[in-house]
């Protein structure tokens, strides 16, 4: 078993932490079962991984909650949860460039042809009522820069229309979305892959923002600290991850566009906005018993955790740059770990704190709030953020505002074409300024209390 698969990922996690990996044998419906499991674990707050052993009307299991904590994503990366951070940040600069092996590295069962292709033959759940039909949510979409060559894989939701028809949103415009825009220009469809069943390391170096020479998959190289496993697709002119346990080939038609949705989205609320575009499926290889990949939809963890925690990454990687003492940055699930980022610096020159807002916003066009405070707040623990705002800002004095800025099409309060506003807050003390004294307990009663209370606890 490849460390790079998604089984050697899980019994890694699971060898780790025993209470990680939890299966269910009890016989689970496709519709709102395993989204209102992940739910209820969420409220409790735990996030294992989930392995639905049995799902009526399927032999397939179904696999969720891969990415739902960052004990997993630190555990992908073979390091501790403290080390995640710098660790991911390092790793995301040292790309490597993938190897393509000859064969599918298991048996396959491949679907072929319109008449055979069944996307029935999937445990693909619905996942809130409400949303438009049954969704792939797993599917990494890989395809290559029609002028470039160079290739892309991220995540999108494909909302089952037929046995080989597919509705797909590509609403966070970025390569995928540039990509078929060219095909289409050229009047040509997009050949791609929608592939299912992947180590998270693969997830999380699809969410990165490498320049467009750099391939995803080469970004995931990085992580893994060695090349990628790549093979060649059975129906298309592709290479896809070598470990994939399912993977749908096809195309995205030029031209077509048909209603895509509802579907409930990271943002909390069912979305209508989509891109509206239509893949169409010509293959389906399947490995020998094959495992189903679904990622717990909404504001669940494993939807939002890897997109907050490589913003963190990629935030703190731009800041280093030009602000020498950036301490941490948390991108909250408040914020759909998304829209929102809390940066905590050590200033040694005046306007730092506005400069790291403006380098912040850029780094990625769904930030539209951010907050910069001093090195002694705890940008994890929220309240005390908050408190920094109520005492350290001046409204007149500590705001920026841009205007009519390129933002997630997503967000419900941002226009259709998804303008938006975005705000930072610099909620750092006046530079320089001797201030007002915060209250600090010293060492020597804190240690006596901790050991009081430890005695008590243990009594
Ligand atoms: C679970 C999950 C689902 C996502 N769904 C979508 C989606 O439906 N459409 C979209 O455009 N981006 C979606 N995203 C964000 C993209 O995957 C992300 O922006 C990716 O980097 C885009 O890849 P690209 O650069 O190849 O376009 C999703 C991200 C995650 C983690």
């Amino acid at each position: 078993m490849s460390r790079q698969s998604l089984r050697y990922f899980v019994s890694a996690l699971e060898r780790a932490h025993p209470g990680e990996v939890v299966r269910i044998s009890e016989p689970v419906d496709l519709a709102y079962q395993t989204q209102a499991l992940a739910l209820e674990l969420e409220r409790r707050r735990r996030f294992p991984v989930l392995i639905f052993e049995q799902v009526r009307g399927h032999s397939i299991p179904v696999v969720s909650n891969v990415m739902a904590s960052r004990r997993g994503l630190a555990t992908a990366l073979g390091v501790g949860e403290v080390e995640l951070p710098e660790e991911y940040a390092k790793r995301l600069k040292e790309p490597l460039k993938p190897i393509v092996v000859d064969r599918p590295p298991f048996p396959v069962h491949v679907q072929r042809g319109d008449g055979a292709v069944d996307l029935g033959a999937l445990p693909i759940p619905t996942y809130f009522p409400g949303d438009g039909g049954p969704y792939l949510t797993a599917g990494l979409l890989t395809a290559r820069d029609p002028a470039t060559g160079v290739s892309t894989a991220g995540f999108h939701r494909f909302q089952v229309k037929g046995p080989n028809r597919l509705g797909v949103s590509l609403h966070s415009r970025r390569r995928m979305f540039e990509f078929q825009q060219r095909a289409e220009k050229a009047g040509r469809s997009l050949d791609c892959a929608i592939v299912m069943g992947l180590h998270p390391a693969v997830g999380m170096g699809s969410l990165s923002y490498p320049a467009p020479e750099i391939s995803k998959f080469e970004v995931v190289g990085g992580l893994f600290g060695e090349p990628m496993q790549l093979r060649r697709a059975e129906t298309l002119e592709l290479d896809v991850p070598a470990w994939a346990e399912i993977v749908i080939e096809g195309e995205i038609l030029p031209g077509v566009r048909e209603p895509e949705g509802p579907f409930g989205e990271f943002t909390g609320y069912f979305s209508r906005r989509s891109t509206d575009n239509v893949f169409v499926a010509r293959a389906i290889v399947l490995r020998q018993g094959a495992w189903f990949q679904s990622i717990a939809s909404g504001r669940a963890p494993d939807h939002i955790l890897p997109l907050g925690v490589l913003r963190e990454a990629e935030i703190s990687n731009a800041l280093r740059r030009v602000v020498p003492g950036v301490r941490a940055v948390h991108v909250p699930m408040s914020g759909g770990a998304s829209f929102t980022a809390y940066v905590s610096i050590k200033r040694t020159r005046p306007g730092e704190a506005k400069h790291a807002i403006s380098v912040a916003l850029g780094v990625d066009h769904y930030l539209k709030l951010v907050v910069i405070v001093d090195d002694d707040i705890d940008v994890f623990d929220e309240s005390d953020v908050l408190w920094a705002i109520a005492t350290r800002v001046q409204a007149d004095r500590d705001l920026v505002v841009i205007s009519g800025s390129l933002g997630a099409i997503l967000d419900p309060s941002a226009s259709p074409e998804g303008l938006t506003a975005k705000l930072g807050i610099d909620a750092t003390r006046s530079f320089g300024e001797g201030g007002a004294e915060k209250l600090v307990m010293s060492a020597e009663p804190m240690a006596w209390a901790r050991e009081l209370v430890d005695r008590i606890a243990r009594a």
